[in-house]
């Protein structure tokens, strides 16, 4: 594999629930280490493509999902370990999912259901993901607290740090900011711009300003289809190629 092979690439994507089609045969790359933002209205389809990449829309019943999508150029519906390509993904939703269980164990969690379980591995594991998570030192004379005791603020990042425990190549964000403070926004959108040296992030927003500051490129998606993608600077520019996405971008509609 090259370097010039996509991370992600989507080819004639469609997915239906039931009999309805929301996303209609979409395409499009992810790069290695990008940021790619993805904006779009209400019930574009934003949530549901981020669940076809890690496969979990295979807990939906009645879905009917097809085109290709492949991660360093396997195709994900072909891979025999489909464990291995959920922790390949970290997601984050838009409201913080704890687990009932101390910050410490919240972290270790999936590291060792993948069988971690000496403390001399996973103390060090569990401390770098919660400063990858700019939670550390907020915490670190409390792990063995319950995680679900903490401010929203701090239970999103936990949530990020969970995220990072399984040692993704991708992080999907989903709306994380939907109920934090802006403070706390920033010190997360900080942590992503040094994750992404590591790591390819595909964030879904509905903040403009949040696209426009974090995002290589941008992807407004309308109805399950793709009006326009490309860097963000023409995104966000008084000159993308769709006047659709000028409207939205400033509000006109959606
Ligand atoms: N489990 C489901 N069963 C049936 N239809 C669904 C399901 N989940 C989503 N949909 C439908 O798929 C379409 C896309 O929804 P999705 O949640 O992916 O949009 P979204 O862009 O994430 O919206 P939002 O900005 O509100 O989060 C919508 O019409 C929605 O009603
Ligand atoms: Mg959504």
């Amino acid at each position: 594999m090259d370097a010039s092979t996509p991370k992600i690439a989507v080819q004639d994507l469609s997915l239906a629930y039931g009999g309805t089609e929301v996303i209609h045969g979409i395409t499009f790359d992810v790069r290695p280490n990008e940021i790619l933002g993805i904006i779009g209205p209400a019930r574009s389809g934003k949530t549901s493509l981020l669940r076809c990449l890690n496969r979990t829309i295979d807990f939906v019943a009645g879905t009917r999902v097809t085109g290709e999508i492949r991660i360093d150029g396997a195709d994900i519906r072909a891979v025999r370990d489909v464990h291995a390509l959920r922790r390949t993904i970290g997601m984050v939703a838009p409201l913080p999912v704890g687990l009932p269980l101390s910050i410490y164990d919240n972290v270790a969690f999936a590291p060792r259901c993948a069988g971690l379980t000496r403390r001399a591995e996973l103390d060090p594991l569990v401390e770098r993901c919660l400063r990858q998570a700019a939670l550390w030192d907020e915490v670190k004379d409390r792990l063995d607290n319950l995680g679900t005791a903490l401010s929203g603020g701090q239970q999103q990042r936990l949530t990020i740090a969970r995220a990072l425990s399984h040692q993704p190549e991708i992080l999907c964000l989903d709306e994380f900011s939907i109920a934090i403070d802006p403070v706390t926004t920033m010190r997360i959108e900080d942590v992503l711009r040094e994750l992404r040296r590591e790591i390819t992030i595909i964030l879904v927003t509905n903040l403009t300003h949040q696209a426009r500051r974090l995002t290589d490129r941008t992807m407004f998606l309308w109805n399950g289809r793709i009006i326009e993608l490309d860097r963000s600077e023409v995104i966000f520019s008084d000159q993308p190629s769709r006047k659709e996405t000028l409207e939205y971008v400033n509000g006109i509609f959606g």
